[in-house]
């Protein structure tokens, strides 16, 4: 397994992954009508675009390789959230691992990658959003790798934010 930046090249492959993934992890764990809205919108995303769009605003697209093959991908920047600050507080957008390809420490390489390249450009913290249910396995993973519970946003479905401090990078 190897890491790399995604190119505009890996554009089908990301969506492929992201699409996969959504689908294992969540159908069955979110209503219907939800899954349906966001596995439509994650099929329609323009990941060349996309991406180009989250490196110009600070962040990038990490792809997990194998043999190959895009596996996985972890999307970073500044934060979105109106109470942090963009300038300090980066964000995980998306982790997903393919099914197959989870579970040998790929997810932990995407994650600690992503917040290694947050912190060397100055970010104190980074957080992100994840599914408030007890069957999300993310959950675990997090806080195995010293992630903080933060508030939960009441949407629906529910989504919890985690944080966790970085090192400085001076
Ligand atoms: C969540 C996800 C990114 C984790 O990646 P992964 O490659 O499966 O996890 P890793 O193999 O890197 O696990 C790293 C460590 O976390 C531990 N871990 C993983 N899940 C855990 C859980 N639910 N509870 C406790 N520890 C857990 C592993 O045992 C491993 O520990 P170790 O290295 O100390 O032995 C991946 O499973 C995935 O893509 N899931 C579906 C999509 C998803 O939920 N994305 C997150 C959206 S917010």
């Amino acid at each position: 397994m190897e890491l790399r930046h995604a190119t505009a090249g890996d554009a089908v492959s990301l969506s492929g992954v992201h699409v996969e993934t959504w689908r294992a992890t969540y159908v069955g764990q979110v209503p219907d009508r939800h899954a349906e809205e966001r596995i439509a919108v994650a099929q329609e995303r323009d990941w060349v675009t996309h991406q180009e769009r989250r490196v110009v605003a600070g962040g990038g697209v990490l792809a997990a390789v194998d043999d190959g093959d895009v596996v996985g991908f972890c999307e970073y920047g500044p934060t979105e959230d109106d109470d942090d600050d963009p300038s300090r507080v980066g964000h995980i957008m998306r982790l997903y691992l393919r099914p197959q390809s989870q579970s040998r420490g790929a997810g932990r390489m995407l994650l600690e990658a992503a917040c290694e390249r947050l912190a060397a450009r100055g970010f104190d913290s980074v957080t992100l959003w994840t599914l408030d249910d007890p069957r999300n396995r993310a959950i675990g993973f997090y806080v195995h790798l010293g992630w903080s519970r933060e508030g939960v946003r009441d949407d629906d479905p529910p989504a919890v934010r985690y944080r966790r401090r970085l090192p400085s990078s001076s």
